[in-house]
């Protein structure tokens, strides 16, 4: 896609990732993604974020689009990880700019990956304004937001926030506004990104939503580094999204997450999911056979209720569930209630190890349900009324 100027002298360049699927080889990226970056050509030439490595003749590209055979002054780098900063030892080789401004923990990164020696670094903790011409860039730490380099670049002129990951979505598309997307899809993928990147960071995140708010910051346009652009309205929109992602609280909804032998397991888990829908909850019933861990805990992240199904595999569980255990441990949802249920040949650990994954993500757990061998419609009875139990548990909840 070529340049875009999203207000008169500023400019949208990144790249779109059409083809993009692993996004950092944890999480599904069903739509592609893209890598935004920014140019603002002032007084002195301002670049905000490079792209990925594979997309540097794109950025080059882009940047003689623009500038034609003008220099790039400053460099500002909210954030390190490869996906922002792939282009910035080229960028700094070929364009040689004046000065590269980042956050204090930025400049440590940025040493410990790049290894320079000579290049212009000026770190700009939050507070720090700097002039470029006839604006001015202020920078906002937004520490593990969602690395402990991550900066947010606000341009009081424009009232443009670069905000970098925050508020992004995986999304490659031809459009470069929130506004000219389908608003369905761009909430799911928006609350996708922050469950499987954003949410252990929820705490940052309503911390930086307040001090915008004491600062009393004018934003009318929102940049992210991955996705569409907000203006106008959109803005609050985004942000109030971002409000309640970041407090957890949890929706009239359960996920039944499971992995299976010889189907006992699934069973069970099904006649979980007919109590849970006969008291108004809604379900996801989702096996890791044919799910990725990304798309389930984009389920999880809003859900007031957590069911994780596995039979006994060798005094334990079957792998698939535990991975799906670590990354959802890792991503620290809040405000869960949790319960098993499984099958079992002989020892018949299963229960027992899904029910401390779930008191170790602190969640209020409704006792388990075990099994030996094939399910009966007794034991199915005994899961149906479980799924009853938890529905009554998170109506309490709601
Ligand atoms: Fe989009 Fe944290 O990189």
């Amino acid at each position: 896609m070529r340049p875009v100027e999203i207000k008169e002298g500023v400019f949208w360049l990144g790249a779109v990732d059409w083809n993009r699927r692993d996004f950092h080889g944890y999480s599904k990226a069903h739509k592609g993604t893209t890598y935004n970056n920014f140019l603002i050509v002032d007084e002195k030439v301002t670049l905000i974020d490079t792209v990925a490595e594979e997309f540097w003749g794109t950025l080059q590209c882009n940047l003689a689009q623009v500038l034609g055979d003008r220099k790039i002054d400053y460099v500002v780098a909210n954030h390190l990880e490869p996906d922002h900063s792939g282009c910035l030892a080229k960028v700094v080789e070929k364009y040689q700019p004046e000065k590269i401004f980042t956050s204090p923990m930025g400049q440590k990164a940025m040493k410990a990956h790049f290894k320079y020696t000579d290049w212009p670094v000026e770190v700009v903790p939050t507070g720090t304004e700097i002039n470029i011409g006839k604006r001015t860039l202020s920078f906002l730490e937004t520490r593990m937001l969602h690395w402990p380099d991550s900066m947010l670049t606000y341009c009081p002129e424009e009232k443009i926030a670069f905000t970098n990951d925050a508020f992004g979505q995986n999304w490659a598309t031809s459009e470069r506004w929130a506004d000219q997307v389908d608003r369905y899809r761009l909430q799911e993928l928006m609350a996708n990104y922050y469950a499987n990147i954003v949410l252990p960071y929820s705490p940052v995140v309503l911390k930086t939503l307040a001090t915008i708010k004491e600062m009393g910051l004018e934003i009318e346009t929102i940049c992210p580094d991955h996705g569409l652009l907000f203006r106008g309205e959109d803005c609050a929109w985004a942000m109030e999204q971002y409000q309640a992602y970041a407090e957890q609280k949890p929706k009239n909804k359960a996920v039944i997450v499971y992995d299976t032998m010889w189907h006992s397991t699934e069973k069970m888990a099904e006649a979980v999911a007919c109590g849970l829908a006969d008291e108004g909850v809604s379900v996801r019933l989702m096996c890791m056979k044919n799910n990725h861990h990304s798309d389930v805990m984009a389920e999880v992240f809003d859900a007031a209720a957590v069911i994780v199904g596995s039979p006994t595999h060798n005094n334990g569980i079957l792998p698939l569930m535990a991975d799906m255990l670590t990354y959802m441990k890792g991503l620290r949802p809040q405000n869960k209630i949790g319960s098993a249920v499984g099958s079992f040949g002989w020892s018949g650990e299963c229960v027992k190890a899904l029910t401390q994954w779930l008191e170790d993500m602190n969640m209020e757990v409704v006792e388990g349900i075990k099994n030996q061998y094939v399910p009966d419609h007794e034991v199915f009875n005994k899961c149906y009324e479980q799924g009853k139990a938890i529905a009554a548990a998170i109506k309490a909840k709601l």
